[in-house]
């Protein structure tokens, strides 16, 4: 099947902006940069989570779903924007939530009520002490929640954190394309795409548009937020096998493809760190564009690490995939990172 051939629902405006850092690259010395602007996606300040939701969302509405069932974060983007969508399509939210619940709504959570979520359940961290078990009893949660939906006469419809992996590879695949199309009318081809990687759908999806319509020649760059890079590389090359064979395509992935970086992560998932602060403020004050600091924040900190370290060619076009955020800028939990910015006074 052909990528334009699988279902999908109209959630944005495509293509999204291509910017060139302009400043941002003479600050560094080189390469040459561009943002691929996936934050300026329309619905509740926009994100990744967009594209992969109209491949989710037209299947939602094949099986005739009332009520979408997901999960992520307390501060999660994915599920803000499900909410969102799901009101584009008259469909309701509900969502399992890992953590306490807050006691003031900041961030993403604040956006979820203001959406206007049929419901917001928490799985407290307190009671599983393992990430594996938190995810399991998480997971468990969404499925009890869809059960109880079914015996109200409801049609639910399960989204899992982040999309299925397969919306991610045809979401992504198809961003690649969108941006072959975008460089060739500025007469250049990008060598590299640098992405923050969650759950790794985004990134699959790169690697997927970079070997069919780039023969492979896009360098795809994953800077992991939480995982360890060969966890992400095996479920990213299972993702591939799995959307390969959806397409029905004659497809090798050849080994060494998968590039992901874990040493940006910090302390873990969410938790600040100098150089994510650093990236942000950076980014900010060079090119007026703003990051966040639990994705985009630290992907840009991994970037400009491997611009310091040579790992691109002064050169080479290397696009910054941005993949939104911005609500966590306004979370509680990272006000400690940039309140205690300095006021610069009357000048
Ligand atoms: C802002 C932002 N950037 C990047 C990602 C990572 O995307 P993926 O889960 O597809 O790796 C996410 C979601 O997890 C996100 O919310």
């Amino acid at each position: 099947m052909q990528l334009g051939q699988v279902p999908r629902v109209r959630l944005g405006y495509w293509p999204t902006p291509l910017d060139e850092l302009l400043r941002l690259s003479r600050y560094l010395g080189r390469p040459r940069l561009f943002a691929k602007r996936e934050d300026l996606t329309p619905l509740a300040l926009g994100g990744n989570k967009i594209r992969k939701l109209e491949y989710a969302l037209a299947e939602a509405q094949a099986h005739r779903a009332t009520t979408l069932v997901t999960s992520g974060a307390t501060q999660s983007n994915h599920v803000r924007l499900t909410i969102a969508a799901g009101n584009r399509l008259g469909l309701k939210t509900i969502a399992v939530l890992r953590g306490h619940r807050p006691s003031a709504p900041t961030g993403n959570y604040l956006l979820d009520r203001m959406l206007g979520a049929a419901g917001l359940h928490f799985v407290d961290p307190r009671d599983h002490p393992s990430r594996e078990d938190l995810v399991r009893a998480t997971e468990a949660r969404v499925q009890e929640l869809a059960e109880e939906l079914r015996e109200r006469g409801e049609v639910p419809y399960v989204i899992p954190n982040g999309c299925a992996p397969l919306h991610g590879a045809l979401a992504y695949a198809g961003c690649v394309l969108e941006m072959v199309h975008q460089f060739r009318e500025l007469g250049l081809a990008p060598h590299a795409v640098v992405t923050a990687c969650g759950t790794g759908g985004t990134q699959t999806g790169l690697v997927l548009g970079s070997l069919l319509y780039t023969q492979g020649e896009l360098r795809v760059v994953g800077i992991s937020v939480s995982a360890p890079a060969t966890a992400l590389r095996e479920r990213i090359q299972r993702n591939l096998e799995e959307a390969v064979a959806f397409l029905g395509i004659p497809l090798d992935v050849p080994e060494g493809l998968i590039e992901v970086h874990d040493g940006y992560v910090g302390p873990g998932y969410g938790i600040p760190t100098p150089e994510m602060r650093d990236a942000v403020l950076l980014v900010s004050r060079t090119e007026g564009i703003l990051l966040d600091p639990v994705y985009t924040g630290k992907a840009m900190a991994g970037l400009v690490d491997l611009v310091g370290k040579g790992a691109f060619d002064p050169e080479d076009v290397v696009v910054f995939l941005h993949t939104g955020g911005i609500p966590a800028l306004f979370a509680d939990a990272q006000a400690p990172t940039f309140q205690v910015l300095a006021d610069p006074g009357e000048g």
